[in-house]
């Protein structure tokens, strides 16, 4: 997965990410994660796959007890982040191989950052080894492209630029592990208890199709599969008249589900 440009975040794409995506697709859900990661009285958290800081921010304001370590893959998100979010204290590291002695934090949580790694029992594993016995990990994942109303249209705009040849990022990763049934297996393979599951929509909101447009196109892993195409600011342009012809000009609203994840490390 690493190979094909799906987890990486390089040059102008952290900042447009933190610009149109997070403000319409991923607060929300930082909200949420934050809200439940509060309800354990964390002291150490980890965050792993923080990106520019969502989570991170949410959780500092929700668990002001809690020293919070933020981590990302890329470092172009990292930099992005640290100077935002300075409560924090940050790392460039992978999620599937975080650089902590074992029994270091009593709180892993993770927004949206699981679909990324390719051996994910194995990560889970790792996530036990640095948790305490009984400590929690805290994690989301998409439900299904169907079920998220910015992505949907935004993949029905991309089918009807380029038939047959369109990016298939979001539907093969963020939307690629709905499967809750999956999800556990690979929690119990991983070592860890299922605590619960729970499926949850909540409501994103852009300005304008162009939001989302330039969001997807130019600040998530959709930007690589686009440079084949041709010029990039032409290619924004006429997604941009696509998605208007579906959802029209904006204010929009969308609902988005996700499924919000609680596991345990046994004793
Ligand atoms: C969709 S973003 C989510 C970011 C943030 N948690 C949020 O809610 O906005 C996915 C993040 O996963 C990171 N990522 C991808 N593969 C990773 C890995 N193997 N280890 C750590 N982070 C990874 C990317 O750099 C990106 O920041």
């Amino acid at each position: 997965m690493s190979g094909d440009g799906s987890t990486r975040w390089v040059g102008s794409m952290p900042e447009v990410y933190a610009r149109c995506l997070v403000p319409a697709v991923f607060r929300p859900f930082a909200r949420e994660l934050a809200r439940r990661a509060a309800a354990h009285g964390p002291r150490r958290v980890l965050e792993l796959a923080a990106g520019t800081g969502v989570v991170t921010a949410e959780l500092l304001a929700a668990c002001p007890d809690a020293h919070v370590t933020a981590s990302d893959l890329n470092e172009a998100m990292v930099q992005l982040a640290e100077p935002r979010v300075p409560g924090a204290t940050w790392r460039v590291a992978d999620a599937a191989q975080p650089p902590f002695p074992p029994g270091s934090f009593d709180l892993v949580v993770c927004g949206f950052g699981v679909m990324f790694l390719p051996d994910r029992p194995a990560a889970y594993a790792q996530v036990g080894r640095v948790l305490v016995p009984h400590g929690r990990f805290l994690f989301s994942t998409w439900g299904t492209l169907a079920d998220h109303g910015f992505e949907r249209d935004l993949v029905r705009a991309l089918e009807r630029l380029f038939p047959g040849d369109a990016p298939t990022f979001l539907q093969r990763v963020p939307h690629g592990y709905a499967d809750t049934a999956r999800v556990a297996d690979d929690l119990r393979a991983g070592g860890l208890d299922v605590v619960a599951i729970d499926t949850v929509t909540l409501e994103g909101r852009a300005d304008g199709p162009e939001q989302i447009a330039v969001g997807y196109a130019t600040g998530s892993p959709v930007r690589a599969e686009l440079t084949r195409h041709g010029d990039l600011d032409t290619t924004v342009a006429r997604l941009t008249a696509a998605l208007t012809d579906i959802v029209g000009p904006g204010p929009l609203t969308a609902p988005m589900t996700a499924h919000v994840v609680e596991a345990c490390r046994p004793a």
